[in-house]
């Protein structure tokens, strides 16, 4: 059972990226929480409950520390560039800080291809993602210059190109390899291993094809190769063995087929924790030192100039720049097979973080109300409809906690809002950003309202 935070909340030393709660965390003298300087209070008096918090300058100073540490690494090889995985929680608010870093966008879909532009990043800054992309998203795409549109398929590069031809530009394309590599992760999140949907095998030719290809065709033009390992991964062997396994391919292709790839992109999926049981993950320093040795070691056995360098984080990223709050309603305790297990029940669930219901992950909690006393075993639960609703399955919280306390569930930043539902036609949170003791909307709540306009039997 986790209940150590009071050592968590101590601020993180520069550059450190392991802590599960944002580092302006603090516990006031009244006992209460406040996050980027503002009481928790009066987060949910003004806004109030479920609600996501972001702290805007963890936000920015983990973007900041991922620029750095791939900029220190590469310093003697490469360029370098980090592009935030918008997958992971993205709204206008948050695609500005990230520039501001000096950040690109990574999208997915038209829909967050259109929030990072009007958030106005510019389009050369944007990278485009998708096993199955729509004509209108590479449409909007090459409309707006997108600097990574990211092929993913031969049937697509095909689709590029006639959309390309049609509007008479060339398209700058990056190609999606698989390096076979299984970097461990939950299986539904792992993607670099052959037998699942996304990108072009190099083991089975389908890459160095794709290679070829785009290099013959009329309207694209071939400007990296693309790989991206899986999500929440804690080791960096995995990193090593794809980065090595695209390099190779990239010098194959100057070698034996003449053709030059100027960058190659990492992707993201580096690990955060989640609670203090969780170990810690390498720091970024760590993994960008492991692709810069790849590549340093590329350059030495082929004689071919590195490339430049570009990776995607997102988790890393906003994860634990994020919590949230929820209110205690009915608590009830029962008799388990290793004892008591008290249930206490808040007012979100799985339809704000479907995580634990999807990958069995695990979070931790705590009172952010008050002061917290000797604890008892909790499980916390949500309001659905369903018993595997839990938002976190095992913690220490204290024993007099009651309907009406606050409780914060940290480092749900990522994945968490993106991922949210309108599951039993639960309106889906907001999310209000922190920074220097304030406080506002980054993404308003939603309202039964917003639910039954969508209803087109309402009112008739
Ligand atoms: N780049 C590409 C091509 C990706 O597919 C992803 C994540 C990322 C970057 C960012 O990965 P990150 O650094 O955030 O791990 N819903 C799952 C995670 C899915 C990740 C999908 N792709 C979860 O909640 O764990």
């Amino acid at each position: 059972m986790i209940n150590r935070l009071d050592i968590l909340a101590a601020p993180e030393p520069d550059g450190a990226t392991s802590g599960v709660w944002p580092t302006t965390l603090r516990r006031l003298d009244s006992g209460e929480f406040s996050v980027g300087g503002v009481p928790v209070g009066e987060l949910v008096a003004e806004f109030g409950t479920p609600l996501y918090v972001l702290d805007e300058a963890e936000f920015a100073r983990r973007a900041r520390v991922w620029k750095a540490a791939m900029g220190e690494a590469f310093a003697d090889l490469a360029e370098t560039d980090v592009y935030y995985a918008g997958k992971a929680f993205l709204c206008i608010a948050v695609a500005r800080t990230a520039a501001m870093e000096g950040l690109g966008v990574d999208t997915c879909t038209e829909g967050e291809l259109a929030t990072a532009l009007a958030a106005g990043v510019p389009g050369s800054r944007i990278g485009l993602h998708g096993n199955n992309k729509s004509r209108a998203e590479i449409s909007l795409a090459l409309d707006h210059g997108i600097g990574h549109l990211v092929v993913d398929s031969l049937p697509e590069l095909a689709l590029v190109d006639s959309i390309a031809a049609e509007r008479g530009v060339v398209a700058d394309v990056m190609l999606r390899v698989t390096t076979g590599v299984h970097a461990g992760g939950h299986e539904h999140i792992a993607t670099a291993h052959e037998d699942q949907k996304f990108g072009l095998s190099i083991a089975d030719g389908a890459a160095r094809r794709a290679v070829e290809r785009a290099v013959g065709a009329e309207h694209v033009r071939l400007t990296g190769l693309h790989s991206h390992i899986g999500s929440q991964i804690l080791a960096v062997a995995g990193f090593r063995a794809a980065a090595e396994a695209v390099l190779r391919l990239r010098a194959e292709a100057v070698r034996e087929l003449g053709i030059e790839i100027p960058e190659v992109d990492f992707g993201g999926g580096y690990g955060v924790r989640y609670t203090v049981l969780d170990s810690i993950p390498p720091s970024p320093a760590e993994f960008a030192s492991i692709l810069a040795e790849a590549a340093a070691a590329n350059v030495e056995e082929t004689g071919v100039p590195a490339p430049r360098v570009s990776i995607e984080p997102g988790r890393s990223i906003v994860g634990p720049a994020g919590m949230t709050l929820y209110t205690v309603g009915t608590i009830k305790t029962v008799e388990a097979e290793d004892g008591p297990r008290r249930y206490v029940s808040v007012d979100g669930g799985m339809s704000d973080n479907p995580r634990p219901i999807l990958y069995g992950a695990d979070y931790t909690a705590a009172l952010a109300s008050r002061a917290p006393s000797e604890g008892v075993r909790t499980r916390i639960v949500g309001k659905h409809c369903e018993s595997g609703d839990i938002v976190v399955r095992s913690v220490s919280l204290p024993a007099d906690l009651a309907a009406g306390d606050i409780l914060a569930v940290p480092a749900t930043g990522a994945y968490g809002r993106s991922m949210a539902s309108n599951y039993n036609h639960v309106p889906r949170p907001g999310v209000v950003a922190v920074r220097d003791g304030r406080a506002r909307w980054i993404v308003r709540r939603e309202t039964v309202a917003d639910i039954l306009a969508l209803d087109a039997g309402y009112g008739k």
